[in-house]
Order: structure tokens, then C-alpha cells, then sequence
């Protein structure tokens, strides 16, 4: 070897080392992706995002065509979702599944070079508040996928699976050694279960510790993030410090009482959302999620398994056309605003900090309020505030909320200004009986944002509906479930 080529291959050498020494700790971080938002972010300014923040595997909730070609080649691993509705029909043929694998997986793959390793087929589909609805259809359209991907050679590369609701397991003991399948399913979890297994596919499962305290007042707080050592559950020989790992664990003894000690499980959701609720704000968010990034960046598993699970947080954005039966907090699980801005610091590992969205283009800077002249005992007001709140989203108008605290006046002037921005700023929409005004000047004050929307260059043309979107009732039952286990399981 000559002595330029030495020099380039030690420099190139250095290159590499540095480079491993940068991301040493960082394993790749993985996340919920979801858009039930009346004015989403560009689907290729989300891939940046997700990139730049260190995300390298992303969950959709539906094989959003925009979502999944701007995932092409960008090194993001991709776990593709089938809602509900499509579980009948996928169940019924396997031609029905053969065309979905098609469409939906085989040519993104083919054509963008997209990157799915995973079809998650329904979304939490037993949960009992669903009534039993889509438990004849799961496992034949769990089934039918899988030999559609075998038919489209995609059988080794593409794992299936099917996101769960912790409700599906239980402990009578209260203790995670106590974990059982729920016994009206649980014949139903173990053919499932098997299937995955005989597939080289995961289980995976969703764990919202926030709700144990949305639940319950009076919920030992440090047991709801990952530090709650004063008060731990004593299981045997194992002390929890924390309800994330004592639900975990609360399934793999379910596991393991069923003869499945070695089935791998993922964690489809996990997270804390920042408004909507007392105590759903950002110093909890953030003290969570950063225990969270924390456990993922060391590699940290639970008590009874010592190899972590791939943990997909949720969520990387809010969404404003949410449902909010599970609560006003729904649509506020974003580690970002709706447009990508930042919540809130979280390190992501070695101190590198959140990057937010790039490129974003907004409507004018330009905001709806109550005009000063106009009376708060107007005859109108009530019934203005109403209409623009039925429209738009008012979460963050509650008790508890980040502009809970709002006097009257800058209370309408903020769901006259939340309306107007969700219609694109229309001509017509800042016309309340005439109590609004249009303003130059933000009305932003202390925790409340008066949002300016995303510009989606459609304006006057502008053809959506605003209210539940995509409306996802499997994450809405969700949690009504999550907080039966917690609460029954006397965490
Ligand atoms: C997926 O494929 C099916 C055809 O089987 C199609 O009807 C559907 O709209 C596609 N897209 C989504 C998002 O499921
Ligand atoms: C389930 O049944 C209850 C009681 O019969 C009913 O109130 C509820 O709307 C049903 N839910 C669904 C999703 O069908
Ligand atoms: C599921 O199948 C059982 C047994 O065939 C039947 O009694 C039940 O009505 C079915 N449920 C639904 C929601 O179709
Ligand atoms: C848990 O962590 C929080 C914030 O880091 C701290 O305020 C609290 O005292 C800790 N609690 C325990 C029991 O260590
Ligand atoms: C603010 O508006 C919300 C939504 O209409 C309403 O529920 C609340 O009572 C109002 N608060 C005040 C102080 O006017
Ligand atoms: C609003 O004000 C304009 C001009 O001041 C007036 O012509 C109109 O009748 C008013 N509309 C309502 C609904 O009060
Ligand atoms: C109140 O609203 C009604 C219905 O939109 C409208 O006809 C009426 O003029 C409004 N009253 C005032 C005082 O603006």
C-alpha cells in the first residue's frame, strides 16, 4: 500500500470511527406517525423531520399513498396499518388480501423502493368496548395477509402483526407475575399468538401510563413516569418502580403461562400528551418521554426481559381532527405541534436536541379575535363561540388546559381565530355577528398559541371536513380499556 493511499484509508478510517462515535448510544429511534389533522404537514417535509430527530422506524395507521412515497429509499423502516373496516372484507378472501398487499405494500416497495418490514393488520380490534365487532374477522384477515405477502414474495421481508390494547391481558393478582390472557379471548389470543410465532412475526402491544393518572387523582405520580422507587410494586423477588414495566411484564407472564416465553413483542404506542387535561402538560410530556428516549437510547428492557422491545412513541405530532371521546387530550400526544415547532427540549441521545420542521409555509400572519369594541354580554357571543368550537378544535380551551386561564374576551377572540385558521383563513370566516376583527398582532399569551394553520394552497377551494377525519375509534377506545387494566390491576 502506498503511502497517499494509507494516509486516505487512515483518514477514511478516522471518518467512520468519529462517525460511530457520534451516533455510539443511539440504536434509532421509532415512532407513530399519524394524520388525522385538518392541516398536515407536507409528507416530505415529516421525513426530514423524522430523520433529523433520529427516527428510523415509523408507524402509519393506514398505507397513506403520500406518507409511503416519500418514505422511498429514505432508510426509514416502515410498519403499515389496516384499520378496522378493512378487517371483514380481508377476511372473506384471500384475493380481497392478495389486491391490498398489491396496492398497498408490493408497489411502494417495487416503484419508491420504500422500506415496510411490517403490515399491522387492525388497530387494537379487541377492545371490549368494541363489542366483539371484529373478533370472527382478525384472524382470518391476519391469515389472508400473510399469504398474500407469501404470494408476492415478500413473505421474508415483510412481518406481519397485530397491534394490541393492553386490555387484552389482565392480572387477578394485581401483580405482573398474575398476567393472563382475558379469558373470553383468550383461545382466540393463543391461535394468534401461534400464527405470529410460526410467521417469525411479533405481537405487538400499546401502553399509555398516562391514563393511570388521568384515571385516578390520586395515582402515585412517580409510579406513572419511571421513578417511583419511594412506593414500588413488590412482585416476588422484583420491585417495579414504575406502571410501564409492570405492564409489560404483566403480558410476558401471560406469555409465558401460555407456553410462549420467547415470542418477540413490540410496543406500537407509548407517550403523554401536553394539553387537554391537568395532567396532560409539558413538564409531565416531557419528563416521560425523556425517561422514555432515555430507556430506548440505553437499550434498557424490564425485569422479567432483559432484551428491549422496539418502542414506537407516540406520537411525533398532534392532530386536531381527532376524536376526543377518550378525552380533550387526543389531540395533543405530539412530541411537536401540528406543524412540526417544538414543545418542548428532549435530548435524543449525547445532548443532540429536537431539530424541528424545515420548509414549512404558513397562511398570512394574521389572527381572528373579539373586536375591542364588542360587548361580552352580546346575545350572540355564546352561540358565535359554539359554532367556530364546532368546527374547529377548542381543546386547549379546558380546565387545566393552556388557555384555561383566558378571561372571556381573549376566550372567543381564541375560538374565532382556531375557526378561521382551520378554514384557511377564508374571507368570509371572521364574521361573527360582528364581534371579530382581524389583528396583525399575535394574541399569543403565556402557554396559549393562537396557531397560524399551515398553508395547504387550496384556500377558497378548500373541500374538508372538520370534524373526525379518519375518524379512528380503535385509539379512542383505547384508552376507556387501558384504564380498566390499571385500575382493575390495582397498580
Ligand atoms: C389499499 O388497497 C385497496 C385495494 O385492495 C384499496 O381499496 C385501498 O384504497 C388501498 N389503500 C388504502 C389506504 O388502504
Ligand atoms: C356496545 O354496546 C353498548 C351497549 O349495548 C353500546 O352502548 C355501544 O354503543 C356499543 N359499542 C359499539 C362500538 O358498538
Ligand atoms: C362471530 O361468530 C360467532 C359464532 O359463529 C357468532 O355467534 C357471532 O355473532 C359472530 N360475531 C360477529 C360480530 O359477527
Ligand atoms: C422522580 O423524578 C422527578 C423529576 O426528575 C423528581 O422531581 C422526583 O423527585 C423523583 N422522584 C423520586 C421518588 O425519585
Ligand atoms: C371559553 O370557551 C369554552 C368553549 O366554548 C367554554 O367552555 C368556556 O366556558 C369559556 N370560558 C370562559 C371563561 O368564557
Ligand atoms: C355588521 O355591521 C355592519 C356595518 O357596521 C352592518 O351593516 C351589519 O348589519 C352588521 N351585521 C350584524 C349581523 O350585526
Ligand atoms: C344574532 O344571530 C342571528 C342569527 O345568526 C342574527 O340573525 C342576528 O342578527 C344576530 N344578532 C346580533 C345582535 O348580531
Amino acid at each position: 500500500m502506498g503511502r497517499r493511499q494509507y494516509l486516505l484509508c487512515f483518514f477514511l478510517l478516522c471518518l467512520i470511527t468519529s462517525d460511530r462515535g457520534l451516533v455510539k448510544g443511539v440504536v434509532g429511534l421509532a415512532c407513530n406517525w399519524g394524520t388525522q389533522s385538518t392541516h398536515p404537514l407536507q409528507a416530505n417535509i415529516v421525513v426530514k423531520l423524522l430523520k433529523e430527530n433520529g427516527f428510523n422506524k415509523v408507524k402509519l395507521f393506514e398505507a397513506d399513498p403520500a406518507a409511503l412515497k416519500a418514505l422511498g429509499k429514505s432508510g426509514i423502516q416502515v410498519m403499515v396499518g389496516i384499520p378496522n373496516e378493512f378487517l371483514a372484507p380481508l377476511a372473506s378472501s384471500v384475493q380481497v388480501a392478495v389486491n391490498w398487499v398489491q396496492q398497498n405494500v408490493s408497489s411502494y416497495v417495487s416503484r419508491y423502493g420504500t422500506d415496510i418490514r411490517y403490515v399491522a393488520v387492525g388497530n387494537e380490534p379487541f377492545l371490549q368496548t368494541y363489542n366483539d365487532s371484529f373478533l370472527n374477522t382478525t384472524f382470518p384477515a391476519l391469515q389472508n395477509i400473510q399469504a398474500a405477502l407469501i404470494k408476492a414474495g415478500l413473505g421474508r421481508q415483510v412481518k406481519i402483526t397485530v397491534p394490541l390494547n393492553a386490555d387484552v391481558y389482565q392480572t387477578e393478582s394485581g401483580l405482573p407475575s398474575g398476567g393472563d390472557f382475558r379469558s373470553d379471548i383468550r383461545d382466540l389470543m393463543i391461535s394468534i399468538i401461534k400464527f405470529l410465532g410460526d410467521n417469525n412475526a411479533p405481537l405487538t402491544i400499546n401502553i399509555y401510563p398516562f391514563l393511570s393518572l388521568y384515571a385516578d387523582p390520586h395515582f402515585p405520580v412517580d409510579f406513572a413516569f419511571f421513578n417511583g422507587s419511594s412506593a414500588p410494586v413488590v412482585d416476588g423477588s422484583i420491585s417495579y418502580t414504575n406502571v410501564f414495566e409492570a405492564n409489560f411484564d404483566t403480558l410476558i407472564s401471560a406469555l409465558e403461562k401460555n407456553g410462549f416465553s420467547s415470542m418477540p413483542v413490540i410496543v406500537g404506542e407509548v407517550g403523554w400528551p401536553t394539553d387537554g387535561d391537568i395532567s396532560a402538560n409539558k413538564d409531565y410530556a416531557r419528563r416521560f418521554n425523556q425517561a422514555l428516549v432515555d430507556r430506548i437510547n440505553q437499550g434498557q428492557g424490564t425485569p422479567k426481559r432483559k432484551t428491549p422491545p422496539d418502542i414506537y412513541l407516540f406520537s411525533l405530532t398532534d392532530e386536531d381532527a381527532k376524536s376526543v371521546r377518550p378525552g380533550n387530550f387526543e389531540r395533543h400526544w405530539g412530541i411537536f405541534y401540528y406543524d412540526g415547532a417544538i414543545k418542548y427540549p428532549l435530548d435524543m441521545g449525547n445532548g443532540k436536541p429536537l431539530v424541528p420542521a424545515k420548509g414549512v409555509k404558513y397562511l398570512a400572519r394574521q389572527w381572528c379575535v373579539m373586536s375591542p369594541d364588542a360587548s361580552i354580554s352580546h346575545p350572540n357571543l355564546t352561540s358565535s363561540v359554539d359554532y367556530a368550537c364546532s368546527y374547529a378544535d377548542c381543546t386547549s380551551l379546558g380546565y387545566g388546559s393552556s388557555c384555561g386561564t383566558l378571561d372571556a374576551k381573549s376566550n372567543a377572540s381564541y375560538a374565532f381565530n382556531v375557526y378561521y385558521q382551520t378554514v384557511d383563513q377564508r374571507k368570509d370566516a371572521c364574521s361573527f355577528s360582528n364581534l371579530s376583527t382581524l389583528t396583525k398582532i399575535d394574541p399569543s399569551q403565556n402557554s396559549c398559541r393562537f396557531e397560524i394553520m399551515i398553508d395547504l394552497g387550496t384556500h377558497e377551494t378548500t373541500k374538508r371536513s372538520f370534524a373526525g377525519r379518519n375518524e379512528n375509534p380503535a385509539t379512542v377506545m383505547a384508552f376507556i380499556s387501558a384504564l380498566i387494566l390499571i385500575i382493575c390491576g390495582a397498580y
